[in-house]
């Protein structure tokens, strides 16, 4: 259990999944969190429900893609709570299509969320701590498909890459400030959105060496070490949670 009393947690794309689920877990540990999602109704709930449950939560819907809306989520964070201590780029997406399918629009949509809407929120949280002058922690949502491909998937893949690639390219600029920069690289995991595949759990549990998807607690328990005092020598990492996939890489058919 680690306390994280006096933290402001920036998080995006925790409406639901596993952004819900981290946001949850920090804001019951002691953060202020500012929740973003996309979806104006996911969001207002997702804080609520953190709020019913003691928990010190603010709603910020919004496009986590739009480099003004990242900037004004952390002028948010700092008029709501006083400070930013921990930003999330949880925010991804995925849409399906080979190297001869995937349309422009497509291409745009993936990389302006994934990586384009990481890499800006990363540098205005990072402003802001560096203005704090006490350290801080950035955590990029990456995937198992950034590490071995997948079929279906080469823009989300190549953004995930570019995600691990980005953690350790900050480590740079960061270290200087006492910022760690990390990545969770989860392998298939239960949320509302991948349940709604019946096949899911019967593939995934075939094919996982560990003999199950992951659960969103198998992402929040890495989530949190990575943000924590915990892990504070720890920069520039990805760590993979996927009960052993990509050391085997069997393919989900
Ligand atoms: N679930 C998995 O199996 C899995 C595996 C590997 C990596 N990931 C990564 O983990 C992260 C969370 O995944 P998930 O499955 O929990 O997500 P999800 O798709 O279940 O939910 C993500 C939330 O993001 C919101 N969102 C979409 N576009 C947005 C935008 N432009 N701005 C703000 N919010 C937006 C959606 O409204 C939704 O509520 C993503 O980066 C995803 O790529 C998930």
């Amino acid at each position: 259990m680690i306390d994280f009393t006096n933290q402001t947690v920036i998080i995006t794309g925790a409406g639901t999944g596993i952004g819900f689920a981290i946001a949850q877990a920090l804001a019951k540990q002691g953060a202020s969190v500012l929740l973003n999602d996309f979806d104006e109704t996911l969001a207002q709930q997702a804080a609520e429900t953190i709020r019913q449950s003691g928990g010190n939560c603010v709603a910020c819907p919004g496009d986590a893609s739009d480099v003004a809306f990242v900037r004004q989520l952390v002028d948010t964070a700092v008029t709501t709570f006083g400070q930013v201590d921990v930003a999330i780029a949880n925010a991804g997406i995925t849409v399906f299509g080979d190297l001869f399918t995937t349309t422009p629009h497509a291409f745009e949509t993936i990389v302006n969320l994934n990586l384009r809407g990481s890499f800006f929120l990363a540098q205005a949280a990072a402003g802001q701590m560096r203005a704090q002058g006490r350290g801080g922690s950035i955590l990029f949502m990456s995937s198992v498909v950034g590490h071995l491909a997948h079929p279906g998937l080469p823009v989300y893949s190549m953004t995930k890459a570019g995600l691990e690639m980005l953690a350790r390219q900050l480590v740079i600029d960061l270290s200087p400030l006492g910022v760690t920069v990390n990545a969770i690289a989860p392998g298939a995991t239960l949320t509302e959105r991948t349940l709604d595949d019946p096949e899911y759990i019967p593939i995934w549990s075939r094919i996982t060496p560990m003999g199950r998807p992951a659960n969103v607690a198998d992402i929040v328990n890495a989530a949190l070490f990575l943000v924590s005092p915990a892990s504070r020598h720890i920069t520039g990492q990805s760590l993979i949670v996927d009960g052993g996939w990509t050391s085997v890489g069997v393919p989900p058919v």
